[in-house]
């Protein structure tokens, strides 16, 4: 069974909307087998962003992403790290396909609302970061 690592960011949980996005993935039949809610710190957020250490976006990205609490889960299901990233949308949600949740309740290319791993790898990577021994 694959898994992936789903966030739900500070603008979406301070909108709200945690269970209105969390029954997206639940309607595509998809299992949450691991979910918890924190405020994350620098380090954290800055392993989990590794790669983008050196763009332009980055200091704007760890000061939002440890500005508020976050959802933190693994979701589990068939091809569930494509699943997620489709019901997510767009990376930026003026470009976000219709009642995708970055459509829904993202905002700019920061406040997007939702998080999903890109790969298998990072899937893997991810989950080890946010939760212990899973
Ligand atoms: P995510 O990792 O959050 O699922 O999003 P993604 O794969 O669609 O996008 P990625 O390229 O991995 O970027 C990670 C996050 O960085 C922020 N970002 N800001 N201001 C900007 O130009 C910019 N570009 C990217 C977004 O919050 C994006 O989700
Ligand atoms: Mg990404």
């Amino acid at each position: 069974m694959e898994r992936t690592l789903v966030l739900i960011k500070p603008d979406a949980v301070h909108m709200r909307v945690v269970g209105n996005i969390i029954s997206k993935y639940e309607d595509k039949m998809l299992d949450i087998s691991h979910i918890k809610i924190l405020i994350p710190d620098r380090e954290l957020l800055g392993q989990h962003y590794d790669e983008h250490r050196n763009k332009d976006f980055f200091p704007e990205l760890i000061e939002f992403m440890s500005g508020g609490r976050v959802v933190a889960m693994v979701l589990e299901g068939d091809n569930v790290i494509s699943e997620v990233r489709k019901i997510n949308g767009d990376t930026n949600p003026n470009k976000a396909a219709e009642n995708t949740i970055r459509n829904l309740y993202g905002t700019d290319l920061t406040f997007n609302a939702v998080h999903g791993s890109d790969s298998p790898e990072s899937a893997e990577r991810e989950i080890n970061l946010w939760f212990e021994n899973i």
